[in-house]
């Protein structure tokens, strides 16, 4: 019997080798504008709890490109609006349609998706991580430097669902990863601990500019993620310091480059003229979340 194959974070994928083997096919089907017909008569529900522009574009362009088509969906246009439990929903879902596209809150939906669902899930963000965003940043970066053992990537600021998702990868390809966050919004210190442990190489500090010293990628994400609205002016305070600007850009390797999972605030985490400047490679981000989504629902659905 097929096991349904879930992608709820980094690991999902299995080892390195499957890892890397994901990536290589992201960029053969960017390379070849891979269409196919895979996905021919199932239906995707895309269920998101918050706002999307590149998340939802990218995966419904991805899944037509597959041959399958989508149905959005939102708890204020839902039952779930309404408190029919997640559990319910999911048997529902299940009932009709071939996969799941989640963005929620806690990861733990996720979960009770997959427990009391029959189809894939796969996670298009939640507070704990956005693999899907990450692996498309890893492709990014391997198009450009092959060698991704060569490298050496930056995170500087909220250690949020994003910096999650870095070390998640970092136990899976071999680049170096320094985080540069502020005391008290440390990303999940066990993940760290686990990855640290099983090899990846990883550092954690409060110093922004340990972190970007000699780093060919800098990455930044906004100070206050989707739910943490109302705590916007209490991060700023925290986060003085690290704004990736000029100053910090010239700290980094020769041909640095930034990048940002979008959307972004300038003048805060990043200053408009490095979010504009030619090392900027945010929009090279942006539309790899096609490739490597694509590649991802293949993993997911091939049997
Ligand atoms: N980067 C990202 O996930 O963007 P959206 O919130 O627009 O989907
Ligand atoms: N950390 C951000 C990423 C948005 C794509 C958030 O969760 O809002």
């Amino acid at each position: 019997m097929n096991q349904t194959k879930h992608f709820l974070r980094i690991r999902d994928l299995g080892g390195r080798e499957q890892a890397m083997n994901l990536l290589r096919r992201a960029k053969e089907m960017k390379e070849n504008n891979t269409r196919s017909d895979l996905l021919a008569g199932k239906t995707l529900v895309m269920l998101f709890e918050k706002a999307s522009t590149r998340t939802r574009l990218s995966f419904e362009v991805a899944v037509r490109h597959l041959g399958g088509s989508v149905i959005f969906m939102t708890p204020a246009e839902s039952q779930l609006g309404r408190s029919e439990p997640l559990p319910d929903t999911a048997r529902v879902i299940s009932r009709y349609n071939d996969g799941i596209i989640v963005r929620t809150f806690g990861q733990e939906k996720l979960e009770e998706l997959v427990r009391y669902g029959s189809v894939p899930v796969i996670n298009a963000l939640t507070d704990q991580g956005h693999p899907c965003q990450v692996m498309a940043d890893v492709l990014t970066m391997y198009e450009r430097t092959p060698d991704l053992a060569a490298l050496r990537v930056a995170w500087i600021g909220d250690g949020n669902n994003m910096a999650n998702s870095w070390i998640e990868a970092a136990m899976l390809f071999p680049f170096e990863l320094t985080l540069a966050v502020p005391q008290g919004y440390d990303p999940d210190l066990n993940l760290f601990i686990e990855a640290r442990d099983a090899g990846a190489k990883i550092r954690l500090t409060r110093n922004p500019a340990e972190a970007v010293a000699g780093a060919n990628y800098i990455n930044t994400d906004v100070w206050a993620s989707m739910g943490q609205e109302a705590e916007q002016k209490k991060r700023e305070q925290a986060f003085q310091g690290y704004i990736v600007d000029a100053s910090t850009m010239c700290l980094a390797a020769p041909n640095a480059k930034f990048m940002h999972c979008l959307p972004v605030h300038r003048g805060e985490e990043v200053s408009a003229e490095v979010f504009e400047s030619e090392a900027s490679i945010v929009f090279d981000q942006a539309e790899n979340r096609l490739h490597m989504q694509k590649a991802i629902l293949e993993w997911a659905f091939s049997r």
